[in-house]
């Protein structure tokens, strides 16, 4: 193959150079485009555009493949836990059992949060949105690691394993902190010697009196959840992550921009607009088959479908939808939004406007019936999603303030109103 691609602009040619990544997907380098041709490349969505190279994670959407640092989202779902995957996706290799050990020690000795940020939960009236507490919390923690929040790259790179330990540990303090002053109840400390789901569950459902006894098949199932959610490549909050670490910000600042961007239905939300909508199906007596027709006349969005890349099977959802039967059998939960959530998905994989625009389950499909049977609120289904994605979005910042990149900073096809007279506001 030539490794250059020649564009034509009237009567010029123009070359461009062309590289592969190491799975065989083609790039062409237009770096250099609008320095050459005064031309720039238009691409609202960035459907097309590469915007860094990155060692983190591979998928193919065509073929429904998702790896992490090689390994493939089945093999670990198979045989790691969460903080093991995101031991390795943060770091690069799979940890041996003293780093593993190590890292574990440093999540779980981090839990509890400083008193003072309780301070902060009073602030808030108690019907905020946990996601919209979540992102400001991520922000007040880095107050309380100046050495960590110095915006000086080079000092905040050498407190990295602390700050990533930090964020991942104290996030489901944050989490648990939230759900109980919301529903009025005692706030809890971490429980010493608990695993990391183990301890989310208890100071989401302990009593100060009294221990809950958390069934291992929910604490699994959590973490099979969080451990699928680890990372997913240049998403729409991880390319916030980046985007805003790209400016010099800290851990901290980028992870808090990172939550916002997950808030959004289209992104992490999906999962609480899916519970929605399988819930407005039962409650309207329709079986599915109503709504699959509003879906496509564009009445409604078929929620948990659908992906910009995957246009095939989502290989996070196929282990999710296996996980949810389970699960259910498991805890004997009868919900007849899994029956509705199934005649969806078997007829839509049948339809031709589902087939024709490649619209398949994803991550968010099933995962909500999942969170729903284990006593999970609606509202906090997109926190389970940043707590899971923590390692990827810190894993993005690392590489990217490792690399010597430049501020992403987009152009633009300005379309509004040309050079005007300012009119005195008498004469409007
Ligand atoms: N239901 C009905 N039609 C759909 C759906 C859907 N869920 N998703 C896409 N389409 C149609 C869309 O209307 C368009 O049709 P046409 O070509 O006739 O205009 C075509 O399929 C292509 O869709 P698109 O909007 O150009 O696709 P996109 O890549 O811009 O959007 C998406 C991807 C995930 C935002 C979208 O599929 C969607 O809104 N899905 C539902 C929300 C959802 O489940 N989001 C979670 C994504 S996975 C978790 C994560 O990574 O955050």
């Amino acid at each position: 193959m030539e490794d250059t691609a020649t564009l034509r602009i009237g009567n010029e040619n123009y070359n461009l150079p062309m590289f592969k990544g190491t799975e065989g997907e083609v790039a062409i380098d237009t770096r250099k485009l609008r320095a050459d041709t005064g031309c720039v490349a238009f691409d609202e969505g960035y459907g097309n555009t590469g915007s860094c190279n990155s060692n983190i994670t591979f998928i193919n959407g065509e073929k429904g493949i998702l790896r992490h640092r090689g390994y493939s989202i089945e093999s670990l779902a198979e045989n790691s836990n969460f903080l093991e995957t995101a031991y390795l996706v943060i770091y690069g290799e799979l940890p041996s059992e003293s780093q593993l050990e190590e890292f574990n020690k440093s999540i779980l000795g981090n839990v509890a949060v400083h008193e003072g940020m309780k301070k902060f939960y009073e602030g808030f009236p108690v019907n905020s949105h946990p996601m919209a507490i979540l992102s400001s919390l991520m922000q007040a923690l880095g107050c309380y690691y100046p050495e960590m929040t110095t915006n000086d790259r080079d000092k905040d790179l050498a407190t990295f394993d602390s700050a990533a330990a930090v964020l991942i540990a104290k996030v489901i303090s944050i989490a648990a902190t939230t759900y109980r002053i919301r529903e009025g109840l005692p706030v809890l400390y971490p429980k010493r010697g608990e695993g990391y789901c183990d301890n989310f569950l208890h100071m989401l459902y302990s009593e100060p009196n009294a221990f809950a006894e958390i069934p291992t098949e929910i604490s699994k199932a959590l973490n099979l959840i969080l451990l699928l959610h680890t990372d997913h490549e240049q998403n729409c909050s991880t390319s916030t992550v980046r985007m805003v670490a790209s400016g010099g910000a800290n851990l901290f600042a980028s992870v808090s921009a990172g939550v916002s961007a997950l808030w959004g239905p289209s992104h992490g939300g999906a999962n609480m607009a899916v519970i929605k909508m399988l819930n407005e199906i039962h409650a309207s007596g329709d079986d599915g088959s109503q709504f699959l027709e509003d879906a496509k006349n564009g009445k409604a969005r078929l929620m948990g479908f659908g992906h910009r890349v995957y246009k095939n099977y989502d290989p996070r959802a196929k282990i999710l939808k296996a996980s949810c039967e389970k699960v259910l059998d498991i805890l004997n939960v009868q919900t007849p939004i899994l029956e509705i959530a199934k005649k969806l998905e078997s007829v839509a994989l049948e339809d031709d406007y589902f087939v024709k625009r490649k619209l398949y389950p994803n991550v968010d499909f099933y995962s909500g019936i999942i969170l729903q049977s284990i006593g999970i609120p609606l509202d906090m289904f997109t926190v389970i999603f940043a707590i899971g994605r923590m390692p990827g979005w810190i894993a993005h910042w690392k590489e990217l303030a490792e690399g010597q990149g430049r501020i992403h900073r987009p152009r633009q096809i300005y379309t509004g109103e040309i050079l005007r007279e300012y009119s005195k506001i008498a004469t409007r």
